[in-house]
């Protein structure tokens, strides 16, 4: 499906929800969901750099999927990292840049080194950006930054009074990213589960039906057009409305 180039979000971020409903459907144990999950990451972070999106953000892992059975947990950290094993050529081939962000520190060894070579293998990609949330809490995000601000303070580098919107952002884990422009939820689930509360802000919300290891490039598609017919007016009026 083509899709014109014009009004597209610059920065897109995915829920990826919906692996374990879609293996019981099927009868299957929700790892097989979670494979097939992963198969979809390869397919749709193709389909969007070749859109031309800038950005495009990954829910894998949230700082409350700790509290799932054990070896659903050591399958999901797993399966990221054979993701890398598998797909860091072919990042590098597209020009992509991998990040994470998220306590990457409570994370195995062996994935932290796979994520600090995909990341320092990719740094210098001028292509799409490919941030996946890993181990990410938003609660955690801006308590982290709270923080970070509270020592530079204590530390006389940093005057309570310059601490504005501006200079707060500076301090989450991707502070370089833009705002998210779109979001989309697979699976139907209508909630933002503890995910970048505050780059969210001004996001367009999507949320489609279909299960992650179902959603394709098409569905991409739709989601980008849906975002382009949609009017942002971030509490002004519509660029075209006349004041009266
Ligand atoms: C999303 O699918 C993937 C992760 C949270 C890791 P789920 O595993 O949440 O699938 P459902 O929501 O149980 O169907
Ligand atoms: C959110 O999905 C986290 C990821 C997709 C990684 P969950 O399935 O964990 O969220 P809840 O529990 O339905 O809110
Ligand atoms: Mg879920």
């Amino acid at each position: 499906m083509k899709i014109a180039k014009k009004g597209l979000p610059a920065h897109v971020a995915v829920i990826m929800d919906g692996n374990g409903r879609w293996a019981r459907q099927r009868g299957l144990p929700r790892t097989v969901g979670h494979r097939q999950g992963m198969k979809r990451v390869k397919e749709l972070v193709e389909a969007a750099a070749q859109a031309g999106i800038k950005v495009l953000t990954l829910f894998a892992f949230s700082t409350e999927n700790w509290s799932r059975p054990k070896r659903e947990i050591s399958m999901l950290m797993n399966s990221l990292g054979a993701y890398l094993d598998r797909n860091l050529g072919e990042l590098k081939k597209n020009d992509i840049r991998f990040r994470v962000i998220g306590r990457l520190e409570q994370l195995p060894g062996f994935l932290r080194e796979k994520i600090e070579n995909a990341q320092e293998k990719t740094k210098s990609n001028a292509g799409m950006v490919l941030v996946l949330a890993f181990n990410y809490g938003a609660r955690q995000e801006i308590t982290d930054a709270a923080r970070d601000c509270a020592r530079l303070v204590q530390t006389g580098s940093l005057s309570p009074e310059d601490i504005d919107e501006k200079k707060f952002r500076t301090h989450l884990y991707a502070a370089d990213l833009p705002d998210v422009d779109l979001l989309i939820r697979t699976s139907g689930e209508l909630r933002i589960s503890n995910f970048l509360l505050w780059q969210l802000s001004y996001a367009e919300l999507y949320f489609p039906k279909k299960y992650w290891p179902d959603f394709g490039s098409r569905d991409l598609s739709l989601a980008l057009k849906e975002f382009q017919r949609r009017k942002r007016r971030f509490g002004g009026i519509d660029v075209d409305e006349k004041s009266d």
